[in-house]
């Protein structure tokens, strides 16, 4: 029987978690380590990655820490350069950092568009060919982008974000289809609304963290790890079979579009 246990285990990998410092890419930082592997973490805030590298070795994981903007192509090169030497071979590359500035298309300035850009779109690309170039080399590897549920669907101020997590989407298929046959994977995760340092202004607003809430099918936000757990499996080996994909971790967002009670009462 196949030892289904180890295919999840990444005892011997190596990971570089981008964004680490916080949120989703802190929570994706510490599961890839407690499942084994050794852990980049790589954060424009360098000390904010220090404090997760930290609290992976407390715990007895394997972890160090770099600084890196995302959005800086020469910057995603010196990580990969870096990582490759600190920890000789890449099995595993997440990138989590993204912008959103909620504004409606009327209100969108050039440079808004810019920066929104630059780091959503253009970061995913610079962090797949600097990290992809390494795993084709080395025939395998797993990379993970930040997607989210607004990739497929809206709400007004969002477009621009929207259809970055959109690109997102067709770049992991894109690349999932050029380096397929050396055996690296290419996906993305989907969250819908995570606590995270990104939302947290939700929390000071009842109405609308409640509101938001009530689109998931069980009433409430996730954990950040909640999420994390998404992308340890899509960089394990149980996830073999699965490249190109955008795994939606959203409690049911997407799955709904209406009352969230439903009007059974009314339709007897
Ligand atoms: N939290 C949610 O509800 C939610 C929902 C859907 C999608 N997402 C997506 O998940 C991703 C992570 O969000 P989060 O909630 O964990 O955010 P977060 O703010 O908690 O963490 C983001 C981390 O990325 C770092 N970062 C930001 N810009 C960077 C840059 N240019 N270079 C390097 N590091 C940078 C920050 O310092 C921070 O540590 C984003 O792409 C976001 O769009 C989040």
């Amino acid at each position: 029987m196949t030892d289904y246990r180890k295919l999840f285990d990444l005892t011997g990998k190596t990971a570089v978690v981008l964004g680490a410092a916080s949120g989703i890419g802190k929570s994706s930082a510490e599961a890839l380590a407690s499942l084994g592997a050794r852990v980049l973490c790589a954060d424009r805030t360098q000390e904010g990655a220090e404090a997760t590298a930290i609290a992976i070795r407390e715990q007895g994981g394997s972890a160090a820490a770099a600084g890196c903007d995302a959005a800086d192509r020469a910057a995603v090169e010196a990580l990969a350069a870096k990582a490759l030497r600190e920890l000789q071979r890449i099995d595993i590359a997440v990138t989590t950092p993204g912008l959103n500035i909620r504004k409606t298309i009327l209100d969108y300035t050039e440079e808004d568009l810019d920066r929104v850009i630059n780091l959503n779109v253009k970061g995913t690309v610079w962090f797949f060919q600097a990290f992809g170039r390494i795993m084709v080399k080395q025939q395998g590897g797993s990379l993970i982008a930040c997607s989210s549920v607004r990739a497929v669907t809206i709400e007004p101020g969002l477009a621009v974000y929207g259809s970055t997590k959109a690109a997102i989407g067709l770049l992991v298929k894109g690349f999932a289809s050029e380096v397929g046959r050396s055996g690296v994977r290419v996906n993305a995760i989907a969250p819908s609304i995570a606590e995270t340092a990104l939302t947290g202004p939700f929390k000071q607003r009842p109405d609308i963290y409640d509101l938001y809430a009530g689109h998931t099918v069980f009433n409430r936000w996730s954990s950040a790890d909640e999420v994390a757990t998404a992308v340890a499996y899509l960089a394990s080996d149980a996830a073999s079979y699965v490249s190109g994909s955008t795994l939606f971790v959203d409690g049911g967002w997407t799955a709904v579009d209406g009352p969230p009670t439903g009007l059974t009462q009314l339709a007897r």
